[in-house]
């Protein structure tokens, strides 16, 4: 499936996309937060999450979706998700949730926590789209520079991180407790510096150009590779 055929729009994550997000969460990493710390995470004011999703028009719930994106909608049904849909500020039902991002702010340092993208919807370039949604949030919330670690044996999120200029910082000899496998640490040069955003702008367009029409960042595109971000050298 090309990018361009999945219609994905990013907003901030909200409460009713807790049990979507954890399903991404289940698939793609071996532990996870429990929905308590979601909870919480969504009421910190030093962080920020966002979700990528697909509007689902009333005919494309109807055509039946690949059976492992459909789950957690029909999980909606019943008391549980009436309730949900009563009170979620988002109908969640109406959107199926493509991946996930959460930063941290930390003393001017952006850390971004999670990353994931459903498994059947990985390689179309949401992962990216992710990536630079997160940094517009960062630089909004006055970061200077994004921060994250990753598995060592994790080669494709390195390479989606090189991608974006982030750099080899570090390494945290076994850092994940179930595996003892090492961390490595890296780290984007400051968001307004010239060389980021010279970068940037050539990701943009190679990004815009996939997405044509449908492309959903048009906001931070502008504010992140644009005049308003305040160039330094
Ligand atoms: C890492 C992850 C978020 C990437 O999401 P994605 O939507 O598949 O990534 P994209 O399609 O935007 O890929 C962007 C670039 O990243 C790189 N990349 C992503 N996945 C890759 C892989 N499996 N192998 C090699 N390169 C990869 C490529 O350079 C790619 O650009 P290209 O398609 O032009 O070659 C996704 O694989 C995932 O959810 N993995 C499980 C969770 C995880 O490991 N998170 C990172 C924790 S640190």
């Amino acid at each position: 499936m090309r990018a361009a055929q999945t219609h994905c729009k990013i907003r901030p994550m909200a409460l009713g996309d807790i049990p979507q997000v954890m399903d991404i969460e289940r698939e793609s990493f071996p532990t996870m937060w429990p929905q308590t710390t979601y909870r919480k995470e969504l009421k910190n004011k030093l962080a920020r999450y966002l979700v990528a999703y697909e509007p689902l028009s009333d005919d494309m719930n109807a055509a039946a979706p690949p059976e492992e994106a459909t789950a957690p909608l029909q999980r909606e049904r019943g008391l549980s998700g009436l309730l949900r849909r009563l009170f979620s500020p988002v109908a969640a039902t109406q959107e199926r949730i493509l991946g996930v991002v959460g930063l941290w702010c930390m003393m001017g340092e952006g850390h971004i926590v999670t990353i994931a993208v459903r498994e059947a919807y990985r390689r179309q370039g949401i992962g990216e789209l992710l990536v630079v949604a997160i940094m517009d949030a960062a630089q909004e919330a006055g970061q200077d520079g994004v921060t994250l670690e990753y598995r060592i044996s994790n080669h494709g999120a390195r390479k989606l991180y090189e991608k974006y200029g982030f750099m080899q910082v570090g390494v945290r000899a076994r850092y994940y407790s179930d595996n003892q496998e090492d961390a490595v640490l890296m780290s984007t040069p400051p968001l307004r510096s010239s060389k980021f955003r010279t970068l940037l702008s050539e990701r943009l367009a190679e990004q815009q150009a996939r997405w044509g029409d449908e492309y959903p960042l048009d906001g931070p595109a502008a504010k992140l590779a644009g005049a308003d971000a305040g160039l330094q050298p």
